[in-house]
């Protein structure tokens, strides 16, 4: 390793609307955090970042607000955004002795428009990064999941983030056809809010709907019954009651979001070009962001489009570690990436 490379390190990030992850290189994954800011409403002043602000989030006196500046894969404060990326290269400059870096490989949703896109260079940029490369969520994801990009053939990938689901076709390092919906987890956590709301009369915070989600939801039915205690306001009384919450019903909660998240799926297989289709058929959908870890999602999609369909490996890692084999290997992937501009892109 030379003098240089030991100061001027570069860096991958996956700025997701739910978690912010870095990738350093040489190193590995060294941060994985919620991408939450806790704010002090009378002075401005940043109280706490990720893992820290969580913490905050269900007991926030009136003074402390929790910002999450991205929507739907698009920053929506730009000034708080570029206070996490700051936050969080800092600490990792200090644990590791770097001064700078001098390229941030950073994912980005492929529907960006060119300000939006200049807005998340800008952030990193303003971070202290000297350059920039953006790489479309899929790509990093395909990367990530081992899938050959480089090569002629085409593979399906479809991210279910937090905020949005990727659904793509890429082929020599490029998106071929793609479409980008709002339907991902957060749309799930609000969907069982508005479900426990209307069947059981009571009003639960998103954190208590997302746990509802991971322990008991699913896509299709589950062999196992599933129930848990889940505690809210009672909109008759104004006071706090406990009930229990089945499965099933968390199932029914997010089933007409589901239905049309697997419709969206269809219809860019039915749109792509036959010659895709033939690989898509014999490849199989690969499911990742931490979406696809909604129980028999996988087995959902399979069932319901007739294509085999499965989970990548760690999916909630999946984008981030594809952009750390990116930066790993500049040399062998830019040339590649160059290849990404302008995907036809479908929008609803
Ligand atoms: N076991 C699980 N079952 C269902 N959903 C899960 C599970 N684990 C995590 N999730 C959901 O995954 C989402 C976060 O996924 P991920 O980190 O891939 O999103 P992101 O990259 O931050 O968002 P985006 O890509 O949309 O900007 C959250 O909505 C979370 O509730
Ligand atoms: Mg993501």
């Amino acid at each position: 390793m030379g003098i240089l490379e030991r100061f001027y390190k570069n860096i991958g990030i996956d700025l997701g609307t739910a978690n912010f992850l870095l990738y350093l290189k040489g190193q590995g994954i060294v941060v994985n955090e919620p991408t939450l800011v806790a704010v002090n409403t009378r002075t401005g002043q940043i109280l706490a970042v990720g893992v820290g602000a969580k913490k905050m989030l269900d007991r926030t006196p009136a003074h402390i607000n929790l910002i999450k500046p991205l929507m739907a894969g698009v920053i929506s404060d730009f000034e708080t955004t570029e206070e996490i990326i700051k936050y969080f290269l800092r600490k990792v400059s200090e644990d590791s002795f770097i001064s700078r870096y001098k390229l941030a490989a950073v994912s980005v949703p492929t529907n960006l428009t060119e300000v939006e896109r200049k807005s998340v260079e800008d952030a990193v940029m303003s971070a202290g990064v000297s350059r920039a490369l953006l790489v479309e969520e899929p790509i990093a994801s395909a990367i990530g999941a081992r899938l050959p990009v480089e090569e002629a053939i085409a593979n399906m990938i479809v991210d279910v983030g937090g905020g949005t689901t990727e659904i793509s076709i890429i082929s020599v390092g490029g998106t071929v056809v793609s479409k980008s919906l709002k339907i991902a987890g957060q749309r799930f956590n609000e969907d069982i809010m508005r479900f426990v709301k209307d069947e059981f009369k009571l009003i639960i915070g998103e954190p208590t709907a997302e746990e509802l989600k991971i322990n008991i939801g699913s896509a299709t039915s589950l062999d196992e019954k599933m129930e848990m205690a889940a505690r809210g306001r009672d909109i008759g009384t104004g006071l706090p009651k406990e009930i229990l919450v089945r499965g099933t019903h968390v199932r029914a909660a997010m089933s007409k979001s589901l239905k049309l998240l697997v419709e969206e799926i269809k219809i860019l297989i039915e749109e792509a070009p036959p010659e895709l289709v033939g690989d898509i058929l014999r490849r199989g959908i690969h499911l990742s962001g931490g979406g696809s870890l909604l129980k028999a999602l996988d087995r959902y999609i399979e069932k319901e489009i007739s294509v085999q369909t499965e989970v990548v490996d760690d999916p909630l890692t999946c984008v981030v570690r594809g952009l750390g084999i990116i930066i790993e290997d500049l040399d062998k992937y830019e040339p590649i990436l160059s290849n990404q501009q302008k995907p036809k892109i479908i929008n609803p």
